[in-house]
């Protein structure tokens, strides 16, 4: 297996929230500065079928999935949206309280337990990288075993070798801190906290930048996933897909990697 189990601060338990939610409100502007919210939609379409509900694990500060929700809506099939997480994010929760399309579970919902989350298609954006080994397998091997969809999407295409991540590692964590005290007027809601933990004691770029590199040699390659999968027990009812995550312009942005029942 190619991925390293390096850590990242916002999977700590003892990592204080009002650190983690800032850092996961920085994803958030990331993830539309890529447009994400186009590739996944892309990506997400041909799995709809007659599912109403999507429940995204891992949702942060929120994530891209609401704005992926506006780009798959039609006027024949009306979707709903629940967002959950490990660590549930209370304004994110109350952002979305009158939205009539999408709800953010106030429980703590731990991917580990798909069986146990809302019933739906279950996405994991830039969120699978975070499951250690076992954790990732048991996840697996429930979608297939319960025939649930599971759609799983990274930004991180083909993960550099270890060395060149080293290497590259100081000036790609400079990079980073900068792009986040650009990035901060951009997320929402802006809080003192956000201000005093971004421009006078920098807590949350430096985290975020670690967080940011980290996730890469983290990242499940293709030939891991593969791996995984094959050591599930063969089930001729359910099927493994990985493809290249591609924008409008069929530019490659990422993956995706989608286990869902052959009907
Ligand atoms: C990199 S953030 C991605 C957030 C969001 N999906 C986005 O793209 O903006 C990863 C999220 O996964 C959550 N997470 C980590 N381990 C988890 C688990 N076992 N179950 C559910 N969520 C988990 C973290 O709390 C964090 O909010």
């Amino acid at each position: 297996m190619k991925r390293v189990q390096l850590f990242e601060f916002e999977d700590f338990t003892w990592f204080p929230d009002v650190i983690r939610k800032n850092m996961t409100k920085l994803i958030v502007v990331f993830n539309k500065m890529m447009k994400l919210d186009e590739v996944i939609a892309n990506g997400i379409k041909p799995y709809l079928g007659k599912g109403k509900n999507i429940v995204d694990l891992g949702s942060g500060a929120g994530g891209i999935m609401p704005q992926v929700l506006n780009k798959i809506q039609t006027s024949e099939q009306k979707l709903h949206l629940t967002l959950t997480d490990l660590y549930p994010n209370k304004e994110a929760i109350a952002e979305f309280k009158n939205n009539e399309a999408i709800d953010y579970q106030m429980g703590s919902v731990n991917a580990l337990h798909l069986e146990k989350a809302p019933e739906g298609i279950k996405t994991m954006i830039n969120c699978f990288h975070h499951m250690p080994l076992p954790t990732a397998k048991s996840i697996l091997k429930s979608a297939q075993s319960n025939k649930e969809t599971l759609f799983i999407y990274e930004v991180t295409n083909k993960p550099l070798p270890l060395l060149v991540w080293w290497l590259f590692l100081p000036l790609s964590l400079i990079i980073l801190i900068i792009m986040s005290l650009f990035m901060t007027p951009f997320t929402k809601p802006i809080t003192w906290q956000q201000l005093l933990f971004t421009y006078i004691i920098p807590i949350i770029p430096i985290a975020y930048a670690w967080d940011g590199q980290a996730s890469m040699p983290r990242t499940y390659s293709k030939t891991d996933l593969e791996s995984l999968v094959n050591e599930l027990p063969k089930d001729p009812k359910y099927h493994w897909e990985f493809m290249d995550g591609k924008n409008n312009k069929g530019k490659t942005t990422g993956y995706y990697f989608v286990g869902s029942p052959v009907n």
